[in-house]
């Protein structure tokens, strides 16, 4: 099965109304102009901005996404937001099990199943992170530690409409250093495998894997090149138009 590029700018805590409309309204534009994209491009603002981000791209084609959702509909959780707030914003994607969560928050594989699952439920495609810390790289665990955070933070009814997963080593986030395309597309073979072991060949070969960590302009041809990387999660760089411009442009 075909699975289309998928880039998704993730602009983490960065961003007031000015600059992000200002981004939105420059890629929404480069979008409706280019009208045939190979890609797909969602843009995952902050909690903050999203309902000014989706006014500016509307009719663009390029969806809309939040970084985390909470694992119940609604409630007594102060300062939360849940995944039926996110599609009530006409959000596609929910981002959840980022390594910046997992390490600001506690979030264990358990709580990213359950955010992954209520993303479900409220319609969204979930965005699951994965990936080793330095250390685990080092120690030669990183196939174990991406296998046992893969099937631990997985949702139930995962699928290629549902779930998307996003390859993330926590050592190349935010720091211009990335794997070589090899360890790459090593740890992406892995996931395909282990995802149709859980889910069926099938199912397994519709789902996007997305590479995310320090993908720039620069490398991001090389990297959208290895078998079985379907795309982008970007950070940084997804806060410069042109940039992120040329990020997606470099989808196969
Ligand atoms: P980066 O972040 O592109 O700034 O490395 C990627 C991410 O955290 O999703």
């Amino acid at each position: 099965m075909a699975r289309r590029s998928l880039v998704v700018g993730n602009w983490k805590m960065n961003g007031f109304k000015a600059d992000g409309l200002a981004l939105a309204r420059a890629l929404a534009g480069r979008m409706r102009h280019r009208g045939d994209a190979r890609f797909e491009m969602a843009l995952c603002p902050p909690f903050t901005l999203i309902a000014a981000v989706g006014d500016a791209i509307a009719n663009s084609g390029i969806a809309l996404g939040g970084q985390d959702c909470h694992p119940k509909p609604k409630g007594a959780h102060t300062g939360d937001v849940s995944a039926p707030m996110l599609k009530d914003l006409d959000c596609r994607f929910a981002i959840v099990g980022h390594s910046e969560r997992r390490a600001d928050h506690g979030e264990t594989d358990a709580l990213v199943k359950a955010k992954a699952e209520a993303a479900l439920a409220a319609g969204l495609t979930a965005i699951v992170c994965i990936g080793e810390r330095e250390a685990e790289r080092d120690a030669g665990r990183t196939l174990q530690v991406v296998k046992t955070q893969l099937l631990g933070s997985l949702p139930k009814g995962a699928a290629p409409a549902t779930t998307v997963v996003a390859y993330e080593p926590v050592w190349a986030i935010g720091t211009g250093r990335t794997p070589t395309t090899a360890e790459i597309g090593e740890v992406h073979a892995l996931i395909r495998s282990e995802l149709a072991q859980a889910l069926g060949k099938t199912t397994a070969e519709g789902i996007r894997l997305l590479y995310g960590g320090s993908v720039k302009a620069s490398n991001a041809k090389e990297i959208f090149a290895v078998d079985g990387v379907d795309g982008g999660l970007v950070g940084g760089a997804s806060l410069d138009v042109d940039e992120f411009w040329a990020i997606a442009e470099a989808c196969r």
